[in-house]
């Protein structure tokens, strides 16, 4: 990777070759789990689900990396057999030069994990003493640990909160002291997964600006699960989208947009209230379809490669138009056409 500064210890120094390419390296990694089902009054039926399906990739040093996909499209399983919580069923895996379900005692001195739908913090300490808890179980130099806290005390706002019980904390407060606990011990990697959900736009932007400087200042290395996609467009270069265990797409998102052949959209306001257009494509452009209509207003769907201009001219010569924009593809729109074209 390029222009990261590399602060972070240990790099390539443990014997294990070089790591930079492949600093975290999934080959054809599974994950099956065996589940039962109730099929009837009293019979169980045995069955498969293959969560994660033969994922590989890599991730180098100091990469923030996006990992994306619908609701139980593997993600989460990803990320626990990363750090050594669940072990695959198949396929291999290294972090660090690491195998995590081997080691993952070892491992833990060298990633932090957040998991945002449940807390790593003592539910019942305040969060100053779940912060010491972590600095004598992860041995954190004296002054590594002050050094570390008081800068995640500053970055994440978190001064007034350090004396309050984790259970009085709110979900976004909670979240950042989260953020801050998986850091005291100076991880070389971070697995974020949903660290932004439930947080209201000031919490979530503070969130990313903090992970944004962690990564360019520190090096940390950062794989970000996430359905808030304005997180992805703010921290990510590098996005993988994942579906029925597989991955579909791995690469810029400016390449994601091209993937998912993008539709711009005209948004109309016409004088009234009226049935949706429909322009059927012709010799003087493509065509146009309407994707919602709320009263005088309507959502039209065109090629991102075509041009709005004769478009605007057909529908201002048979509407009543009375005003009308043009939105650029967000990356949304991209992301759930390519989850409907996957097979
Ligand atoms: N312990 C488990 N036992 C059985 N099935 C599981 C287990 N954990 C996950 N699964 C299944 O594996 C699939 C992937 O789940 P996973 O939690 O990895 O999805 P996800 O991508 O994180 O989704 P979400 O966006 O909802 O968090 C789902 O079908 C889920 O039901
Ligand atoms: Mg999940």
């Amino acid at each position: 990777m390029d222009g990261f500064a590399q602060e972070a210890t240990g790099a390539g120094g443990d014997g294990f070759g070089t790591l930079e390419d492949g600093f975290i390296t999934l080959d054809g990694l599974e994950k099956v789990f065996q589940v039962r089902r109730r099929a009837g009054l009293l019979r169980r039926e045995r069955h498969e689900v293959r969560a994660v399906d033969g994922i590989s990739f890599q991730v180098a040093r100091g990469e923030m990396v996006g990992y994306i996909g619908p609701n139980g499209a593997g993600k989460s399983t990803t990320i626990k057999m990363l750090t050594g919580i669940l072990t695959p069923s198949g396929g291999s895996l290294r972090v660090a030069g690491i195998d995590p379900s081997r080691e993952r005692t070892r491992l833990a001195h060298r990633i932090g994990v957040v998991f945002g739908q449940r807390t790593t913090l003592w539910w019942d300490l305040p969060l100053r003493d779940s912060y010491r808890l972590m600095h004598r179980m992860y041995r954190i130099p004296d002054g590594r640990y002050r050094e570390n806290l008081d800068r995640c005390v500053e970055l994440l706002d978190l001064g007034e909160l350090l004396e309050v019980p984790v259970r009085q904390l709110s979900l976004g407060q909670r979240m950042r002291g989260d953020i801050a606990a998986a850091l005291l011990h100076d991880p070389e990697v971070l697995y974020l997964d949903e660290p932004t959900i439930g947080l209201d736009v000031i919490s979530k932007a503070k969130v990313r600006q903090f992970l944004k400087e962690l990564n360019v200042e520190r090096g940390t290395t950062v794989l970000l699960t996430t359905h808030d996609l304005t997180d992805i467009e703010q921290l990510c270069r590098r996005v993988m989208v994942i579906d029925h265990g597989r991955l579909m797409y791995d690469g810029s998102l400016a390449g994601l947009h091209e993937v998912g052949e993008s539709e711009r959209m005209l948004v109309v306001d016409l004088e009234r209230e009226l049935p949706p257009i429909e322009l059927k494509s012709d010799g003087s452009g493509p065509g146009l379809r309407a994707v919602k209509v709320e009263g005088p207003r309507q959502w039209l769907a065109f090629p991102a490669s075509a041009s709005a201009a004769p478009l605007v001219a057909r529908i201002a010569a048979q509407y009543p138009l009375m005003d009308l924009s043009v939105r650029e593809p967000d990356i949304e729109a991209v992301i759930a056409r390519m989850y409907r074209a996957a097979p």
